[in-house]
């Protein structure tokens, strides 16, 4: 792929590029937004450095990406409802997003992207790690996709049900500087989705798992756990990996459709603080 706007720099042969030539503070002109989209479904997450934004600012980029969806559970910035502040103080100990995942799988229409601005970052820790799920669904072995090939996956919002990961409430309570709420009345919060879902742009096979999943449609909980505990820890060897280092002003965004996402919870007693925007997906097929 020929870029004449921007330089792409891939990050690992899995996943990731990051991107440069951009200010992402101004209007990006219609002809570098395009290969801005084009590196970001190839590369299925992508980073740029030194960016001196606004919340506003980041409020009109992430709008070129799609409508902006608002956390059912997080509180967001008292000032911008489109941002989630995602922040550590020295005395939490408990790191949001410390488990692989997909934001938003329990929605009926999970999240499309989402975009991470740093404004505050340990000198050490506090990296993100993601997983390509294209790579996942290809390495899975020719019988294990046949007789999973129709399931679905039951995710749910506040993992009341999956042995291996907490409820919600007890993931924050005390330990945690990201305020919780309660999703508004009648807002779905559980869905079920193709364990195999077809990304809607590429149109490529993708294993869809991550910590919001609780069971699989049709199947006992006994038979579903062993099934889903072992997709969770395939689908993030480290051959599909990259893992990205922060620096204040850095950016990411990362396509939820095929890419799954993990905060290293390497960095108690230090401070993060980033800006986090997710856009609206569409139902999964
Ligand atoms: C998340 O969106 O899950 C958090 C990612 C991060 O803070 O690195």
């Amino acid at each position: 792929m020929i870029f004449k706007h921007i330089d792409v720099k891939p990050m690992t042969g899995a996943l990731g590029a990051e991107i440069f030539g951009p200010n992402l503070a101004k209007p990006v002109p219609k002809a570098e937004f395009q290969e801005i989209y084009k590196a970001w479904l190839k590369y299925n997450v992508i980073f740029f450095r030194d960016q001196k934004i606004t919340p506003n600012q980041q409020i009109v980029f992430a709008k070129k990406w799609g409508s902006i969806h608002i956390h059912p559970f997080i509180k967001p910035h008292p000032r911008y409802p489109e941002i989630i502040e995602i922040k550590k103080r020295e005395t939490d100990t408990h790191t949001f997003g410390s488990s692989w995942h997909t934001d938003q799988m329990f929605a009926p229409r999970p999240a499309k992207a989402t975009m991470l601005y740093a404004k505050e970052v340990p000198d050490t820790g506090g990296d993100t790690m993601f997983s390509n799920q294209y790579l996942a669904y290809r390495a899975l072995s020719p019988s294990i996709k046949k007789v999973l090939k129709d399931v679905k996956i039951e995710a749910s919002g506040d993992n009341q049900r999956n042995r291996s990961v907490k409820a919600r409430k007890d993931r924050y309570s005390g330990k945690s500087s990201m305020k919780v709420k309660a999703p508004p009345k009648g807002l779905k919060t559980t869905s079920f989705h193709p364990l195999f879902r077809t990304h809607p742009e590429t149109r490529k096979k993708v294993l869809y798992v991550g910590n919001h999943v609780v069971g699989l449609q049709d199947f006992d909980d006994r038979e579903a756990q062993p099934i889903i505990d072992f997709l969770r820890e395939f689908s993030a060897r480290p051959e599909f990996l990259c893992r990205f280092r922060w620096e204040v002003g850095s950016m990411a965004i990362w396509d939820n459709r095929c890419v799954q996402h993990y905060a290293v919870p390497d960095y108690n007693g230090k401070r993060r603080r980033m800006h986090r925007i997710t856009i609206k997906g569409d139902v999964p097929i």
